[in-house]
């Protein structure tokens, strides 16, 4: 057996979202979330779920926090739900909101675990989506005000802070395709949300720098994936360049270059209306960042569509490949792939995974243990490629599994388990899988037996 071992800075850690895990809806003052709303809209999730109660973690964080550590995990990556700290997007905080997380982050510090904060994992204060969510300018302006407010407020060690989680899913998944809150069914819309998305991320970041925090760090997380092309034809290649300037270059552009990407402003403005910018606009979306985040989970193979204005086409799953429990075919090939390119296309400082992971429909067995080899089989495959980027010179800094518990997994409810622990959503009894041992050796080796 061979040992491939990580940097000894190697940061190991598991992650979470606010709606995702924290139940507790209206507790201690928090107002109402756009998901809030979205769940409690029949037709929209399965089974007509909701995060009301979740994994109750808003009462439960100490011993979940106990079981992080008794995995030996590093770090936590976890959301801050904006409307516990501002019920209504901006005016008044609500200090007992703001409680909680320091609650959170001293607990972990007690335990050895560092914090990686999300400030937006989607659940925007359901008052700014009455005043337009974020096709109205105004949002990323609260959210400017909301971050410094925990900038300042939050007043413990953060290792890392991450402005957004995945800006594509709000804009795209949100606004073009309804499948989340808040449900809009508008392209031209998402573009314009996409914009003040990235807008408040460099806003995020311009008063990250101005509160005069030390020693943290301050990024994205970005949903990407590698996209091929589904055969050698020139269609199908440029389908997958479009497909690619859609999916990670739209938000990767101006993050890293300070401009959308041309040819899909050409793409996109023969279709629709192109958001309003401001001048201003690309030097605050481009302020360099400490780090880019990369939520990965498989790639995307696309044929060519319709016409040569389709940047989706249509996607191809090929037969023998092995997938999860979402459909998302297991290529741990890809997530080389895309840190190479990363590294190469937009040189970030550092780049951390801060999602990885998979769902498969779990069970308990009678001794009460979840053999879950699938899961284990996926990490080991995907940490392997990371760990051969970093022989090709990436410089990747740690790695965050999606997720440490099953948890409320947005439109599909409850029915898609990616925990590395096993959640009992009836009497919400955490039980850790066998890919949570495995994972906990792991750390122990800062490496892998392959
Ligand atoms: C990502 C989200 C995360 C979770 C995983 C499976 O898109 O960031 O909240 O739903 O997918």
């Amino acid at each position: 057996m061979a040992q491939l071992i990580f940097p000894d800075h190697f940061t190991w850690g598991a992650a979470t979202s606010s709606y995702q895990i924290e139940g507790a809806p209206a507790a201690d003052g928090k107002g109402e979330s756009i998901w809030d709303r979205f769940t409690h809209t029949p037709g929209n999730i399965w089974n007509e779920e909701n995060g009301d109660l979740a994994c109750n973690h808003y009462h439960y964080y100490p011993d979940d926090v106990r079981l992080m550590a008794d995995l030996g995990l590093q770090s936590y990556r976890f959301s801050i739900s904006w409307p516990r700290i501002f019920p209504e997007g901006g005016g008044k905080p609500n200090q007992k909101g703001m409680d909680f997380y320091r609650r959170l982050v001293d607990r972990l510090e007690q335990h050895g675990v560092k914090a990686a904060v999300t400030l937006y994992h989607w659940d925007l204060p359901q008052a700014l989506q009455d005043n337009g969510g974020w096709a109205n300018r105004d949002t990323a302006l609260y959210f400017e005000h909301y971050a410094a407010f925990v900038f300042e407020n939050l007043d413990l060690p953060v290792d890392l802070w991450i402005t957004l989680n995945e800006p594509w899913v709000s804009a795209f998944l949100g606004h073009a395709l309804g499948v989340h809150a808040p449900g809009d069914n508008d392209f031209s819309k998402a573009l314009q949300v996409s914009h003040h998305l990235l807008l408040a991320h460099g806003l995020g970041v311009r008063s990250f720098r101005e509160s005069g925090r030390k020693n943290e760090q301050v990024g994205i997380a970005l949903n990407l994936a590698p996209v091929h092309p589904a055969s050698d034809s020139e269609a199908d290649k440029n389908q997958a360049r479009r497909a690619d300037g859609f999916m990670n270059r739209w938000f990767l552009d101006p993050v890293f270059k300070g401009t959308y990407p041309r040819d899909m402003v050409d793409i996109f403005s023969r279709s629709f209306k192109m958001p309003i910018i401001e001048e201003e606009d690309d030097a605050i979306i481009s302020a360099p960042v400490d780090f880019l985040g990369v939520n990965n989970y498989t790639r995307i193979i696309v044929q060519s569509g319709s016409s040569e204005d389709d940047f989706m086409g249509s996607p191809v799953n090929p037969p023998d490949a092995k997938y999860t429990e979402m459909g998302w075919e297991v290529y741990p090939r890809g997530i080389y792939e895309l840190l190479t390119r990363l590294h190469n296309d937009y040189l970030p400082l550092k780049i951390y995974i801060t999602e990885n992971g998979a769902a498969f429909a779990d069970e308990v067995n009678d001794a009460g243990e979840i053999h879950d080899s699938r899961r284990i089989a996926y990490l080991q495959a995907y940490i392997r490629e990371a760990w051969n980027a970093l022989q090709e010179g990436v410089p990747l800094e740690g790695y965050y599994a999606w997720s440490l518990m099953d948890n409320f997994e947005w439109s599909f409810g409850y029915s898609k388990r990616f925990g590395l622990v096993y959640v009992d959503f009836s009497t919400l009894r955490r039980i850790p899988k066998n890919s949570a041992f495995y994972y906990r050796d792991l750390i122990s080796r800062n490496g892998l037996e392959v």
